[in-house]
């Protein structure tokens, strides 16, 4: 691992902001750290850069314990989610301001920061300051900033939280290809699940100080090992008795179930015939139906639950108050402590859809 931090504690006050964090990252990967406020990711972040100490615990950068390093003996590039550019400084001395700390030469420092604001998209803006650039641009800048010293590891926190949505998107996709290019190691901070599944190679879950799991976006979606995860990641709702749905019998100790819409299927039948596994449906009543953009999302009373399912455009229409069919294909069990995934035992295995 070219990343290590183990066991790492740290309180503020009486909050317990890390509770014995551990997780490696291999070099040149993308992590996400993903979770609610105030689950203890700026922290990580900060211990990692020598801004915050551990109570207890090691860090290793390349195999070497960096506990007592000053945050610029690490060599770690930080981007804030807050426009962090000193604003009475121009472009050019904004990303120029480490290497002159560095003490590294006039040309040199020249032709870095041309280098950066070509790899950034930017070229040509030396001379604007902050408040002449769009949001999107000064954290492009705040990038090429961080990354002037060549740092060997990147850490970014949140760094387009202040940015509006459409931007925000286009600004992964390129945040991604700029950090392959440069295949520098990096932790991406984000509370936005959609923007971790999307950019990071592997998510660390953090929750209340705690790690709660370390996995693929795939494996975190699909095999949620804690009732956290399974509740935080997708859209979930949580369902009681689950056992009195067709198809899934009760777990000992496990009393409640998420479902997610992506494992729910609703239709409406309008014919008489029977349909592949209409025996393994539940009867539900439409209570109401909402427009997402790229399907419908379905909301369904069956026997006092709420399910959500999606249902694609330009399918069977379906209003509220319409009597539906719903197959639920899986659901995630859990206790205090772990989940287990159900399939519907009238469904073939091969009925399930995977992302
Ligand atoms: N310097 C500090 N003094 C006191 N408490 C702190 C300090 N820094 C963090 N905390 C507390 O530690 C906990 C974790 O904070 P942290 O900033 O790491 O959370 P976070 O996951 O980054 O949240 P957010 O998504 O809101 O940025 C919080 O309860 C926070 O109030
Ligand atoms: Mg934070």
């Amino acid at each position: 691992m070219y990343i290590e931090l183990r066991n790492i504690n740290k309180t503020f006050g009486n909050v317990k902001a890390s509770d014995n964090v551990s997780f490696g990252i291999e070099k040149g990967k993308l992590i996400g750290l993903l979770g609610p406020s105030g689950s203890g990711k700026t922290t990580i972040l900060r211990m990692l850069a020598g801004l915050e100490k551990q109570d207890s615990g090691d860090i290793f950068i390349d195999g070497k314990n960096v506990n007592d390093l000053t945050p610029d003996q690490r060599g770690i590039g930080f981007v804030f989610q807050n426009y962090a550019l000193f604003p009475y400084m121009n472009v050019y001395n904004n990303i120029a301001y480490g290497l002159k700390i560095q003490k590294k030469d006039k040309e040199y420092i020249k032709s870095r920061v041309t280098e950066l604001l070509e790899l950034v998209g930017l070229p040509g803006v030396e001379k604007r300051y902050p408040d002449q650039l769009s949001g999107g641009q000064r954290q492009r800048i705040a990038l090429a900033r961080a990354l002037a010293p060549s740092p060997e590891l990147l850490l970014l926190d949140e760094p387009f939280a202040a940015i509006d949505a459409k931007v925000r998107k286009e600004l992964r996709t390129w945040l991604r290809d700029t950090i392959d290019k440069i295949g520098i190691t990096s932790i991406f901070v984000t509370h936005d699940q959609d923007e971790a599944i999307e950019v990071t190679d592997e998510i660390v879950i953090t929750n209340n100080g705690r790690v709660e799991q370390v996995g693929s976006p795939s494996e975190i979606y699909l095999n949620p090992d804690t009732p956290f995860v399974a509740r935080f990641i997708g859209q979930s709702d949580v369902i009681e008795h689950y056992s009195r749905l067709k198809g899934f019998e009760h777990v000992k100790g496990k009393h409640n179930a998420v479902v997610r819409p992506e494992f729910v299927e609703i239709h409406k039948f309008t014919d008489n015939k029977q349909h592949d596994f209409e025996s393994s449906m539940e009867d539900g009543v439409v209570t109401g139906i909402y427009f997402r953009g790229s399907a419908y999302e379905v909301h369904a009373d069956i026997g006092g639950t709420n399910i959500v399912g999606r249902i694609p455009l330009g399918g069977t229409k379906i209003v509220k108050g319409d009597k539906v069919k719903v197959l639920i294909k899986q659901i995630y069990t859990f206790d205090d402590t772990s989940t287990e995934i159900l399939t519907n035992k009238g469904l073939d295995k091969e009925e399930l859809y995977y992302i």
